[in-house]
């Protein structure tokens, strides 16, 4: 056995990210035949139509217009004011909720959903999600110790499956006093599918059950992709849905400017917490920000301030939406390239409404996506499926992809 000084919580942990290896070899393969040849659909970031990563032209010259202390200077553990002010409108828009509405900065979505898991269960408990989940979920619950559970995404028609998720839920309830919930939504990473706002009223009218029998409710809900999920006004509507619940439950929304201003590796984000009860917000806001202090101390300034300046200047912000919006409608028409030519074919899909990916669903990703790199195609495996970048794949690249995933499958007799 090897030597290992960790401690006991610690030992044999190792991150095995497939993503981030799968594009490593695309990279590789690019080199040595040329990008024009490698069909990359493994990155989580929006290339443009030469292959280039994106960065916003109005993002980049706010920027890269601040004064020296907006770039080097300390913000306050929270965030900046003006930024947590800002954020609030950026995710609600037109439908923020009414109640207690409490917000601090994180280090980017994945902050606020570590907070989020670490701050509102116990060391030992479950916490719930659908089987179609961002693998970043376990390994966060895994490294402070919890567990994460699943229900079935879909039912027989690729509807929301309430059946299972109440009997997941239920299940969860026999077992632990809070149950903390993360719903991906809109645009799922990895299907691009949206929870249809018929379907929460039917998911708050059961967990209202739930909260009354005396549980504590926490909805987590990951929107890292809502500006990427269609009309700006539709996507947002479900947020009224978080106003007056029971006390006993919490709405912790997790919102990410890494897709919506292309400011990925900036780590910025910000976790909106809304409750009918003045108590449970405030408690929200100072539990957070004190684990906040205690895991990465304050969030990048620079980032925080980009994103004030242009909300401050109303022409600005326009051109920015106007550019971000463009990037909308591009990754929704390679991904109605890929799911006409899916259902032409004949390929099996998963529901896509928005966001970045696409999802086919198999037990035999691994092997279909090994013989695909053999085609210098490169997408992602996952446990249930195969996830395709509609964010990163060019539109010349994206047709004929669906008819060669479906070739591929059927000769390793995957269909
Ligand atoms: C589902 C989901 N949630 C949240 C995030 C958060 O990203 P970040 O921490 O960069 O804001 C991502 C990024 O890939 C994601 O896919």
């Amino acid at each position: 056995m090897a030597t290992s000084l960790a401690a006991k919580h610690a030992k044999g942990k190792k991150l095995k990210d497939v993503i981030f290896v799968t594009s490593g070899q695309a990279q590789a393969d690019a080199k040595a035949i040329g990008k024009e040849n490698v069909l990359n659909g493994t990155v989580g970031s929006i290339l443009n139509e030469d292959g280039n990563l994106v960065f916003l032209k109005t993002v980049k010259e706010a920027y890269l217009n601040l004064p020296d202390a907006d770039y080097v200077g300390y913000a306050p553990i929270e965030g900046i004011p003006e930024f947590l002010e800002a954020v609030q409108n950026l995710c609600f828009g037109n439908y923020k909720p009414e109640g207690y509405i409490r917000d601090i900065a994180t280090a980017g979505g994945t902050g606020g959903v570590h907070h989020l898991i670490y701050n509102y269960t116990d060391i030992g408990d479950e916490v719930l999600t659908a089987d179609w989940y961002w693998g970043s979920y376990k390994v966060m619950c895994n490294d402070c110790g919890r567990t994460l559970v699943t229900y079935s995404l879909f039912d027989d028609e690729n509807k929301f499956n309430h059946v299972d998720f109440q009997a997941k839920v239920n299940t969860l309830c026999e077992k632990q006093d809070n149950i903390v919930m993360i719903f991906n939504t809109p645009g799922n990473n990895p299907t691009g599918y949206s929870i249809p706002e018929a379907d929460w009223d039917q998911i708050l009218d059961f967990l209202k059950t739930k909260a009354s029998s005396g549980k504590n409710i926490i909805i987590g809900v990951d929107v890292a992709y809502i500006d990427y999920s269609g009309d700006k006004e539709a996507v947002r509507k479900f947020f009224k849905k978080f106003g007056n619940l029971p006390k006993e439950m919490l709405t912790v929304v997790c919102y990410s400017i890494s897709k919506g201003f292309t400011m990925y590796g900036q780590r910025v984000g910000a976790m909106i917490g809304v409750s009918a009860d003045k108590d449970v917000a405030d408690e929200f806001y100072e539990i957070n920000k004190m684990t906040s202090r205690a895991t990465w101390s304050n969030i990048c300034r620079p980032a925080m301030k980009t994103v004030v300046n242009l909300v401050a200047n109303e022409e600005k912000y326009k051109a920015y939406e106007a550019e971000r919006d463009q990037y909308d409608v591009l990754i929704h028409e390679r991904a109605n390239i890929f799911k006409e030519e899916a259902e032409e074919c004949g390929l099996p899909m998963l529901p896509y409404h928005g966001g970045f990916f696409i999802t086919i669903p198999t037990d035999s990703a691994t092997e279909i996506c090994e013989e695909l790199k053999k085609d210098h195609i490169y997408v992602i495996a996952l446990a249930n499926g195969i996830r395709v970048a509609a964010c990163g794949i060019p539109k010349r690249q994206m047709k004929g992809l669906a008819g060669k995933m479906f070739e591929v499958m059927k000769r390793l007799g995957k269909l």
